[in-house]
């Protein structure tokens, strides 16, 4: 079975699929790697890393002759020309977002996973990149969060007097933002954080932060699988009533509420960014799927009388290192879930593979792809 590792092409991106650990440990299983020349200087993997590993530096035509292609990011509509019928790809795409993509990797009669399309189920956990990419989301928010904001972030004692701590505010504690919450409390800084699911409050207290809670006995906001869901308009204007208080309040606000298969929900308007203070700063994680912020442009940093509101989508890849290995660490778990002692196999009755193949031999499986097409 052999393994072509794709260079990543998108502008800014950094992380590479595969790094060489992940070859060592599955070559020992019988695979074969073949990774495209300079795949991973961005993120300092050099070509005779991937040699010692026990890969073959190839160049990229000679990718298209593997049985499993990998990529961070969807492929160019160059290599979805050059794919071959019946090789398995696995990206990140986007399916419903990137429907012409799927479009061109059906014409060409490819099965693909999307590593979006992962169950987050405990089993799944070692395979869930978008947990692990949105960990360091919420840890490097919070460091490019504090070069913002001209202040210190822990309370200093020292003999030309007293500075308070900086106070910052986390919106949304799932994956990112308890990441965010951890770091922020790490570097000093004084924490509070908002969540529509009120079971996360034990989780954001144990981090040493401040739990902000809306005055409500029903299950709004509460979804299925660790995920949120809409809100009622009853609950959304309370929420409004209190983000208004302790936004004008923070120097640094992290924004990070999701709900699958919707555009994030906007929580930060205009006006409520108008009552901070000048210097403070926005990091809106959500900025790809429309942004938590109503000002919020992705990847630009906007400034707004003084406040910037910073819509960096592509936090991980400035971590290119870090990101790629758990990146890797994720995709061998994958491999590895597929790997039986007859060989690598789709077992389209395991829930985990059901969930990611959306594309079969040019047959669209996922649903929802489908309705969209
Ligand atoms: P997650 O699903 O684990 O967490 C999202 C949290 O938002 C959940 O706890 C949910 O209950 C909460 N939420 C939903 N609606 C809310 C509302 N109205 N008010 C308050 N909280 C609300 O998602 P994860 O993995 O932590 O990702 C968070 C965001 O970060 C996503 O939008 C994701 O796309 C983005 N992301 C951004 C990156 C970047 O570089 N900018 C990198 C990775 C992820």
């Amino acid at each position: 079975m052999k393994i072509g590792i794709l260079k990543e092409n998108k502008s800014n991106e950094m992380r590479v699929a595969i790094v060489p650990s992940t070859i060592s440990a599955l070559t020992k299983k019988g695979y074969e790697f073949f990774v495209e020349t300079d795949s991973g200087l961005n993120a300092n993997y050099s070509n005779d890393d991937y040699s010692n590993a026990g890969a073959k530096i190839v160049d990229k035509n000679q990718i298209f002759d593997c049985n499993i292609v990998c990529k961070v990011n969807s492929p160019s509509e160059n290599e979805i020309s050059s794919l071959k019928s019946g090789t398995l790809l696995i990206s990140l795409l986007q399916t419903i977002k990137e429907i012409d993509c799927v479009k061109g990797l059906a014409d060409k009669k490819v099965s693909a996973f999307s590593l979006n399309l992962l169950p987050r189920t405990t089993l799944a956990q070692k395979m869930d990149v978008l947990s692990s990419q949105a960990n360091i989301a919420g840890y490097k928010a919070v460091l490019i969060g504090a070069n913002h904001i001209g202040k210190y972030m822990p309370l200093l004692m020292t003999a030309a007097g007293t500075i308070s701590p900086a106070r910052t505010l986390v919106i949304g504690a799932g994956v990112a933002g308890l990441q965010a919450i951890a770091t922020a409390k790490r570097l000093g800084s004084q924490v509070e954080a908002f969540d529509v699911r009120p079971e996360v409050k034990e989780q954001v207290e144990s981090l040493g932060a401040k739990f902000i809670e809306v005055d409500s006995d029903s299950e709004d906001g509460v979804g299925s699988g660790g995920y949120a869901s809409e809100t009622s308009d009853d609950y959304k204007a309370k929420q409004q009533e209190l983000m208004k208080q302790r936004v004008g309040k923070s120097d640094i606000v992290i924004t990070t509420a999701l709900i699958p298969n919707r555009p994030a929900p906007m929580l930060i308007p205009k006006e409520m960014v108008e009552t901070m203070s000048p210097g403070s700063v926005i990091m809106d994680l959500a900025a790809e799927n429309g942004g938590n912020c109503e000002l919020t442009t992705p990847n630009e940093i906007v400034n707004h009388g003084g406040v910037l509101i910073d819509g960096n989508a592509n936090l991980p890849s400035t971590m290119a290192f870090h990101s790629s290995q758990l990146f890797s660490k994720n995709i061998e778990a994958i491999i590895d879930h597929c790997h039986t002692e007859n060989g690598f196999n789709l077992d389209k009755e395991d829930e985990i593979i059901d969930g990611m193949l959306y594309l079969e031999n040019g047959v669209v499986r996922h649903e929802p792809t489908r309705e969209a097409m």
